[in-house]
């Protein structure tokens, strides 16, 4: 369905243009313009990932990174220059990883269809592939004909990246600020369910909670005394540990599970127990089904944030530098 017809429908549907505020993104963008480009980009994602089964939980950062600073226009990819830190170098010692994956299958494309397919469809693209590789299945929709932006600034992935150390009120601020929802929040805190954390991001909830050298209270004892086996000390800041203690390749809802248990690692996952409508939700997302669905709902969503379309932006020919 094209732009016109869906914006048409909407009116049609809802009477009003406002409740549909189309975000302009379509299925298959590129059917006419670059018909292989969705799946280059599969076929190079399920080989890298063949080989590093740690990648699905770096692109999914990268991609809720992109979207929260800027709106997912690519800014997460450039690099620094010497007048400017870009947002990849915002936080020392936690930086992203992947980056040469996507620069690769960008490359590939410029090959194929020179200036078409923007990096931030790619790595929207990129994160949905990865993650279902798994299950040989798309777990969520990506709609596309985003266009890249021209800047990215360390200062306001600072200020817009939700930190491990918020509470509730923070964390659902930081997606109001997004135009998103405390059930959104909820869901894509499963995307938890994957990867590792370094230790810095949470051994004050083991060392020195409130600085009488005390543990988070709210914290599982026992899960408490098992990562301070792992995280020696509150300098710590190489050593990393699964999110999801058991399945922590694996996307699934056992996110939730540990989270119920009082193991979610950081102090932002506790908090989701602290509110009573988000711990609702935390007790109804136990259910894969139920969890598989609202993800793919919340990922649409986090996937249109602020993005460029139109003649907005640029297609880079590079993903690390504007054109
Ligand atoms: C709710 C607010 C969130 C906070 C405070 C948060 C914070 C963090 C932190 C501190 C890490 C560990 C980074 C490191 O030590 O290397 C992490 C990892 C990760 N986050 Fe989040 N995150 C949030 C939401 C999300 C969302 C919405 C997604 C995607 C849907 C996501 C996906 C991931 C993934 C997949 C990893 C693992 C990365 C890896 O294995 O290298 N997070 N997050
Ligand atoms: C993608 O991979 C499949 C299976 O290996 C192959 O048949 C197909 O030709 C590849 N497509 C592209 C566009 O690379
Ligand atoms: C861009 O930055 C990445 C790391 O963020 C680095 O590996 C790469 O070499 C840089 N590329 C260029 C061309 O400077
Ligand atoms: C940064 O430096 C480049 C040249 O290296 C220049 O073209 C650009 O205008 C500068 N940008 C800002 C914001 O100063
Ligand atoms: C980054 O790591 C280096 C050494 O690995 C350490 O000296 C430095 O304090 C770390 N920085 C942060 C912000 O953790
Ligand atoms: C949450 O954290 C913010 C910022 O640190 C603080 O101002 C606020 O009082 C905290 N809210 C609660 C309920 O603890
Ligand atoms: C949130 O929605 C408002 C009103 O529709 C809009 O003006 C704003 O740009 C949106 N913010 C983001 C980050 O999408
Ligand atoms: C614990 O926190 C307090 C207060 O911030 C600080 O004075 C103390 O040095 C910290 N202890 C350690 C071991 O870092
Ligand atoms: C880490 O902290 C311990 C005390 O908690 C200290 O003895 C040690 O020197 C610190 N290591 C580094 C690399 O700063
Ligand atoms: C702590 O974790 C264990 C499993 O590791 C679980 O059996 C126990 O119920 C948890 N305790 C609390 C208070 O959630
Ligand atoms: C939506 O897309 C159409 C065609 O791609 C373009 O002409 C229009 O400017 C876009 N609208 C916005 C708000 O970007």
């Amino acid at each position: 369905m094209g732009n016109q017809a869906f914006v048409l429908l909407c009116m049609l549907v809802f009477g009003v243009v406002g409740t549909c505020h189309g975000n302009n993104l379509t299925k298959h963008y590129y059917r006419h313009t670059c018909h292989d480009a969705e799946m280059i980009i599969k076929n190079a994602t399920e080989k890298s990932v063949s080989l590093n089964p740690a990648l699905p939980a770096k692109f999914l950062r990268m991609h809720f990174h992109d979207c929260f600073v800027r709106g997912c226009d690519g800014s997460v990819l450039l690099n620094s220059t010497a007048n400017n830190t870009a947002e990849k170098d915002a936080i020392p010692n936690l930086t992203l990883f992947g980056f040469d994956v996507i620069d690769d299958i960008k490359a590939e494309l410029e090959k194929k269809c020179p200036n078409v397919v923007s990096c931030a469809d790619i790595l929207a693209l990129v994160a949905r592939d990865a993650v279902s590789y798994q299950y040989g299945r798309p777990l969520w929709e990506v709609y596309t004909g985003r266009r890249d932006g021209r800047v990215s600034r360390s200062a306001e992935a600072l200020a817009n990246l939700p930190s491990p150390f918020s509470n509730f009120s923070v964390l659902q601020q930081n997606f109001a600020n997004q135009n998103l929802s405390v059930h959104d929040l909820v869901v894509l805190s499963g995307g938890h369910t994957i990867g590792v954390g370094h230790c810095n991001t949470f051994s004050n909830r083991l060392y020195n909670f409130t600085g009488r050298g005390d543990q988070d209270p709210s914290l599982n004892a026992t899960y408490a005394a098992f990562l301070k086996t792992r995280c020696r000390s509150l300098n710590d800041t190489t050593t990393t540990v699964p999110m999801d203690p058991g399945s922590g390749l694996t996307f699934d809802a056992n996110y939730y599970v540990t989270v119920k248990q009082h193991k979610g690692l950081f102090q932002s996952d506790a908090a989701l127990l602290t509110n009573q409508l988000s711990n609702h939700i935390v007790h109804q997302l136990v259910d894969p089904n139920i969890f598989f669905h609202e993800f793919a709902r919340s990922m649409v969503k986090m996937g249109a944030i602020g993005v460029l379309t139109g003649n907005a932006g640029e297609i880079r020919k590079k993903c690390y530098i504007v054109n």
